[in-house]
C-alpha cells in the first residue's frame, strides 16, 4: 500500500503517516512501514518486484489504512434482537428479551442460518477481531467458531456458562454438564486452530449471577489448566446487579474478591462494563493487570449502569482498556458508534462530578481502546492493533471520499489527514469501509 497509514502511537498520540509505503508479506505479516516515501521510489521498488506476486494499492486523497477494530464484548446469539428492549433494567432486559432469543440457538441450523450474518456484518463494518459469548449450547458455539474460522474472523468464542438464575427453558441442566460442554468446546476450537492464531476459547461464566460456586470453581480449574486462555464476564454492572449477586454470595463484600476467589480475576479476564465500582475494587483490577470491555452504549441504553463507568481514571492509571459494542444490549455493532459513546459518556460523567472539562477521553483515546487497547484487552496485542514491523495486517482501507460517502461529511479539498480521520470516526460507518484484511487476507471489499 501507499498513501496515508494511521494508527495508534500511545493513548496521547495518533500516528499519521503520510506518503507511506506499507510492505505485507505473503504470511500476512507487516514486512516494513515507511512514511514519506516519494514516489518515484516507490516505482523503483515497484519495478525491482516481479509484478504477479505483488498486489500493489495506492491510496487517495480522502482514503487510508487503520487497523481492524477490535470489539471486546459481543454476544453473538444476540444478533436478530439487539437494540430490542432499551431502558430496561439489566434482569429485566435479561429475561424479557435475551433469554427467550438465545434459546432459539438450541437447534443448530438456527445457528447455521444466523451465525454467518453475524461474522459476515461484524467484518464490513471493520471488526477484525471479536470476542463472542455465545449461547450455552455446544452445538452452536461451535458452528459460530467454524463460522469465524471460515470467514477469515480473528475471534475469540466461547459457550455461555449459566446454571441458575436463568430461565427454565434456557439454563443448562447442571454444573456437570456445563463443564463438560464448555470442555467439548475447547476440543472443538483447539482442533481448529491448534496454535489459536485466529481462534481462541474463552471461558465464559455470563456472569456470578447464573453461577454457583461449584460452576465458578469448576471454570476456574480449567482456567487452571490452560494458562493461556481468556475469561470473560460481566463485571459490575449496575446496582441491581450488584446487590442480587452480593446476596447470592454473602461471604464477600465485592465482585471482584469473588471472581478472585474462584480464579477468574487475572490478566486474562475481560470484563464488561465496570460501571459502579469502588475504590478497591479499581485498584484489585489494576493490580492483577484484567482488561476492561467498556461499553458505553449499553451502559447508557439497557443494564442500568449508565454514566458510571469512571474510564478516564482507569486510562490515566495505565489499565488495559478497550471497547465493546455489547451487540445485543447496545444497539450497534459500529465500533464507531461506540467510540463516539465513548466520548459522550467521559464528557457526561466529567459534568455529573463538576469537573471542568479538562480531563475526559479524547478521539485519541477511542482510537487507541477501538484499535490496539482492545488488542490487549482480549489477548492478541503482540500480534494486531498497529503496524508495528512482524505484526500480522489487520487491517481497513477506509475512504470518505463522495463516491462511498454521499452527503454524510463530504470530503473538502482542505481536509488535513487529521481531519479527514475525524470525519470517518464521527459521521463515517460501513460504508466508508471499502476493504478490510485479516492477517492479509481480504475479508471484506474487492
Ligand atoms: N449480564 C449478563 N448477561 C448479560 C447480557 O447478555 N448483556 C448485558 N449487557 N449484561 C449481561
Ligand atoms: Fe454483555
Amino acid at each position: 500500500f501507499y498513501g496515508t497509514v494511521i494508527h495508534s502511537a500511545s493513548l496521547k498520540e495518533i500516528a499519521i503517516l503520510e506518503n507511506a509505503l506499507l510492505v505485507i508479506d505473503s504470511s500476512g505479516s507487516i514486512a516494513s512501514l515507511e512514511a514519506g516515501v516519494e514516489r518515484e521510489k516507490v516505482t523503483e521498488r515497484l519495478g525491482a518486484l516481479n509484478a504477479a506476486e505483488c498486489r500493489f494499492t495506492e491510496l487517495g486523497k480522502g482514503q487510508f489504512i487503520m487497523p481492524g477494530f477490535v470489539d471486546t464484548h459481543n454476544h453473538a446469539p444476540q444478533w436478530l434482537h439487539r437494540g430490542q428492549g432499551q431502558g430496561l433494567q439489566i434482569l429485566e432486559w435479561l429475561n424479557q428479551v435475551a433469554f427467550l432469543n438465545e434459546s432459539l440457538f438450541k437447534d443448530p441450523n438456527h445457528a447455521r442460518r444466523v451465525y454467518p450474518m453475524v461474522v459476515k456484518g461484524m467484518l464490513r463494518s471493520g471488526v477484525t477481531t471479536a470476542s463472542y459469548y455465545g449461547s450455552l449450547h455446544g452445538e452452536a458455539t461451535k458452528i459460530l467458531a467454524d463460522v469465524c474460522l471460515e470467514m477469515g474472523q480473528r475471534a475469540l468464542v466461547g459457550k455461555c456458562n449459566m446454571a441458575r438464575n436463568a430461565a427454565d427453558f434456557y439454563v443448562d441442566a447442571s454444573v456437570e454438564e456445563s463443564l463438560q460442554v464448555t470442555r467439548d468446546c475447547i476440543n472443538h476450537i483447539k482442533a481448529l486452530d491448534p496454535k489459536g492464531e485466529l481462534l481462541r476459547h474463552v471461558l465464559t461464566p455470563r456472569f456470578a449471577i447464573c453461577c454457583d460456586e461449584s460452576l465458578l470453581g469448576g471454570l476456574g480449574e480449567i482456567a487452571k489448566e490452560y494458562p493461556e486462555m481468556p475469561i470473560q464476564t460481566h463485571f459490575d454492572e449496575s446496582e441491581q446487579e450488584k446487590n442480587f449477586t452480593m446476596t447470592l454470595f454473602p461471604q464477600f463484600t465485592n465482585e471482584a474478591d469473588l471472581y478472585e476467589t474462584f480464579g477468574l480475576l487475572n490478566e486474562r479476564s475481560i470484563l464488561a462494563h465496570c460501571t459502579i465500582m469502588t475504590p478497591y475494587e479499581t485498584q484489585r483490577l489494576q493490580d492483577l493487570n484484567c482488561g476492561i470491555a467498556h461499553c458505553p452504549t449499553s451502559n447508557m441504553t439497557v443494564g442500568g449502569g449508565f454514566m458510571a463507568a469512571h474510564i478516564k481514571d482507569f486510562l490515566n492509571r495505565g489499565m488495559k482498556v478497550g471497547l465493546g459494542t455489547d451487540s445485543g444490549g447496545g444497539y450497534s455493532i459500529s465500533m464507531l458508534n461506540a467510540m463516539r459513546h465513548s466520548l459522550i459518556n467521559s464528557f457526561a460523567r466529567d459534568f455529573l462530578d463538576k469537573r471542568d472539562g479538562s480531563d475526559t477521553v479524547t478521539l485519541e483515546e477511542a482510537f487507541h481502546m477501538a484499535t490496539i487497547g482492545g488488542a490487549h484487552v482480549v489477548g492478541f496485542g503482540n500480534e494486531v492493533g498497529d503496524f508495528q514491523i512482524g505484526k500480522q495486517f489487520d487491517a481497513i482501507l477506509v475512504d470518505i471520499t463522495s463516491s462511498r460517502n454521499g452527503v454524510n461529511a463530504p470530503l473538502e479539498e482542505v481536509d488535513s489527514l487529521r481531519t479527514v480521520l475525524e470525519k470517518f470516526i464521527m459521521t463515517g460507518d460501513d460504508r466508508n469501509i471499502a476493504q478490510v484484511y485479516v492477517r492479509g487476507r481480504l475479508v471484506h471489499g474487492c
